[in-house]
């Protein structure tokens, strides 16, 4: 990793401080002043600030159940950022394994670990992702069964290169839905990539549209009895299997 998160990782410094303190040349790497903040190092370089050994926190990883009007990005927009919840020292070193849009609700995990977050993340390690989709239209028994062909097959979505990958749908049966509801069912989807805007896309293309939007499941970890806007440190076991 770099020196300057490096020392971020160990001490209470910001990376502003961490960069202040390299350039005063208090840093030594393996005995040498290190003034570069993208300097690469490892965890078997012995790295110094004035003759004090740093060792680097371990990773940290958090799940949150998002609620609307907040965004998944390390700055304040027009929302808030989620890493806002995570009440813990430098929350906005942390970043989101998986973006949800700011009228999105649900599962978000947020980590400082970068090869955990791209396993989560990359369609090649296929990572399922399951999301409850309340749509306008209504979805029959016929409609269903071509949409779920139709998923499983994948979809050309505009401006992109190629399908969707093979996506699992499946209706939720509800009592007939009253008049004044603005959706006419729901859904659950499992889909292993995250193309902008993804799901509210897929429905788009087969002439639907996403009313409300919600992520349940991330591979294994689900967000159990969390209410909206809490969070909690991942278990080891939930950690492993991204790692
Ligand atoms: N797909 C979307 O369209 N939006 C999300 O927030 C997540 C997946």
């Amino acid at each position: 990793m770099r020196l300057d998160k490096f020392i971020c990782k160990s001490t209470e410094l910001t990376r502003t401080e961490a960069k202040k303190v390299l350039k005063s040349g208090e840093v030594r790497v393996n005995g040498e002043v290190a003034k570069n903040a993208a300097m690469q190092v490892h965890e078997n370089n012995t790295i110094t600030i004035d003759g004090q050994v740093l060792i680097a926190r371990g990773s940290r990883y958090y799940i949150l159940h998002k609620v609307v009007d907040s965004i998944c990005s390390n700055i304040d927009e027009v929302y808030p950022s989620v890493l806002n919840f995570i009440e813990v020292d430098k929350a906005f070193d942390l970043h989101i394994a998986g973006r949800l849009d700011a009228d999105t609700t649900g599962l978000v995990l947020i980590t400082d670990d970068g090869r955990w977050s791209h396993n989560v993340i990359s369609p090649k390690k296929q990572c399922q992702k399951t999301y409850r989709v309340w749509l306008r239209n209504e979805i029959n028994d016929e409609k269903l069964a071509d949409l779920v062909t139709k998923f499983e097959h994948g979809l050309q979505l505009q401006g992109e290169d190629s399908l969707t990958r093979p996506a699992i749908l499946m209706r939720v049966e509800k009592e007939d839905l009253v008049d004044e509801m603005s959706y006419r069912s729901e859904v659950l989807l499992t889909i292993t990539e995250g193309k902008y805007h993804q799901v509210k896309r897929m429905f788009a293309a087969v002439g639907n549209r996403v009313v409300a939007l919600h992520r349940e499941q991330i591979g294994r970890i689900t967000l159990g009895d969390l209410a909206p806007g809490e969070w909690r440190a991942l278990t080891a076991v939930e950690i492993a299997q991204f790692l």
